[in-house]
């Protein structure tokens, strides 16, 4: 196990369309889920995408804390290999963002309200979930990252966009946007 480094926005890996993974089962990809694992608990997020560990490759990992899952329970560690997803409505909700390659800042991003993931899992099982909320958002800004894009990126309104302390100091009521992510 070790802790990796994260590339921080302006390293060029994170603006690369990573590559397909052909085999989720080998020992290498193993070591890469586990050691990201280790990365992200150590750096205290909630997804972090190969990319992120300058591995061009199409997966990552999640992680919600009960306090920020919409059904109020803790969803465990999930890894998702070759990610497709398919917005189920053409709702839009914007809530805040950070990324471990963005640190001290977040902002408020348009996501799908309403996403199908489709993936496999870190056995190579095809599977298939449908997501809202904030797992839906998490999932696309992991997703975003295969595709060489940063939340920044995606972002309709710079004002939402601050340094933490700032931000967590003052209540942001968010605007209802309905553009196209
Ligand atoms: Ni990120």
């Amino acid at each position: 196990m070790a802790i990796l480094k994260i590339a921080r926005m302006g390293h060029p890996v994170l603006l690369l369309r990573a590559e397909p993974v052909a085999d989720p089962t080998t020992p290498e990809i193993t070591q890469l889920l586990e050691n990201m694992a280790e990365t992200l608990e150590d750096a205290g997020g909630v997804g972090l995408a190969a990319p992120q560990i300058h591995e061009s490759l199409r997966l990552f990992i999640y992680k919600i804390p009960a306090s920020r899952a919409e059904g109020g329970a803790d969803i465990p560690l999930t890894a998702v290999i070759n990610p497709e997803i398919t917005p189920l409505s053409d709702e839009i909700t914007m809530g805040w963002e950070g990324c471990l390659s963005i640190p001290g800042l977040r902002a408020a991003v348009p996501r799908y309200e309403h996403i199908r993931l489709n993936g496999l899992t870190a056995t190579g099982t095809p599977f298939e979930k449908n997501l809202s909320g904030f797992e839906a958002r998490v999932v696309q800004h992991e997703t975003d990252h295969l595709n060489g894009i940063l939340y920044p990126m995606r972002m309709s309104d710079f004002r939402y966009f601050g340094f933490n302390e700032e931000t967590l100091r003052y209540d942001f009521p968010l605007p209802k946007i309905k553009a196209a992510p």
